[in-house]
């Protein structure tokens, strides 16, 4: 797209461009890279242009268009990027595009969710300009053994992503929550389909959804106590453009490795796993009972001691951990 090719030309420069050079370098016509500038003006970006000297780019806008994500991309992506002002959930998005065909490593991703999903049928909060709702399509055909563990490796890829551009290292709560300041600010949906003879899995979908830019009175009052916003918590703006695209990028390599570099992602797990060491309170079945967690076996499951001192691997379909006291205490 023009648009996105222009933006990034001018985001590289950080300087004048001129139209024609800018025109000569995407192989479009000089009408079509003013149409692409006065289409980014209205988007918010601050472009300002001088005779002789072409344009230049002031200031760019906190959004999540595919333009702006490819911006702060390392390397070229050849998987699209899809972008959506506002839809019902991008998991829901994705899974038609996925069955109607739609190539792996294909992202949505969007400003707001109205039907945002949670697990277990919970609704996800996605408020307009407040986040990063992203869905990643994979067709996996190896290692599918590993496969029950994938929400795990992803909640690895979103820490890795969120060290690197906050600098700040959150926890993993297990299994799929991360967590800051001991409040959650990501959660993350897998869902999939799968041949039931054959195990051949026809699509598998993982939702992210990031809490940025959010106030605790942007979250519903039964939330307010367990969930906070990377700004809320780290005292300043994070750009969520660039956080997307580092999420991208620790999702194409953790694919385009799968499963080889599993030792590595289960040391990060294992050190990020607020849990271990800790009184939890485990739901199985909407019966409750109380362990302590002990450690992270070798397949993401939870090692506990109940009471009575006898022990049990919990895997994460069947349990869902608190801590004694609330969310994390
Ligand atoms: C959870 O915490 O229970 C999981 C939340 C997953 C939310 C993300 S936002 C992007 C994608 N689209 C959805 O509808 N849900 C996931």
């Amino acid at each position: 797209m023009t648009k996105d090719q222009v933006l990034l030309l001018l985001k590289e420069k950080n300087d004048y461009f001129s139209g024609e050079a800018m025109s000569r370098k995407i192989g479009v016509s000089r009408a079509a890279i003013h149409t692409a500038v006065k289409k980014l003006r209205a988007e918010g970006y601050e472009i300002v242009s001088a005779t002789n000297r072409g344009y230049r780019l002031e200031k760019s806008v906190d959004c999540l268009t595919a333009g702006e994500i490819r911006s702060y991309l390392k390397q070229e992506r050849k998987a699209k990027i899809i972008y959506y002002e506002e839809t019902d959930s991008t998991n829901t998005r994705l899974k038609e595009l996925a069955q109607a065909g739609e190539k792996e490593g294909t992202v949505v991703v969007a400003n707001a969710q109205n039907a945002g999903r949670g697990r277990l049928g919970r609704n996800f909060t996605s408020g307009k300009d407040k986040g990063i709702y992203l869905s990643i399509l994979f067709r996996p055909q190896n290692g599918l053994n590993h496969i029950p563990e994938i929400t795990a490796w992803v909640s690895v890829c979103v820490s890795k992503a969120v060290e690197r551009v906050t600098g700040q290292k959150p926890g993993i709560k297990w299994v799929n929550d991360i967590v800051m300041g001991g409040k959650k600010i990501c959660g993350i949906l897998t869902e999939m389909a799968m041949e039931g003879e054959s195990g051949y899995i026809q699509y598998l979908i993982v939702g992210i959804g990031i809490n940025v830019h959010y106030k605790t009175s942007d979250f519903p009052k039964e939330l307010q106590e367990k969930a906070s916003s990377l700004d809320a918590v780290l005292g300043k703006t994070v750009n969520r453009a660039e956080l997307a695209a580092a999420v991208i990028e620790e999702l194409d390599s953790m694919y385009e490795n799968w499963p080889t570099k599993k030792a590595e992602y289960l040391e990060y797990y294992r050190q990020a796993c607020v849990n271990t060491n800790k009184q939890v309170r485990l739901l199985k079945n909407k019966e409750e009972k109380f362990a302590t967690a002990l450690e992270i076996t070798d397949n993401f499951g939870l090692l506990v001691e109940y009471e009575d001192g006898t022990r049990e691997e919990v895997s994460s379909g069947e349990v869902s951990v608190r801590g004694i006291y609330g969310y994390m205490d």
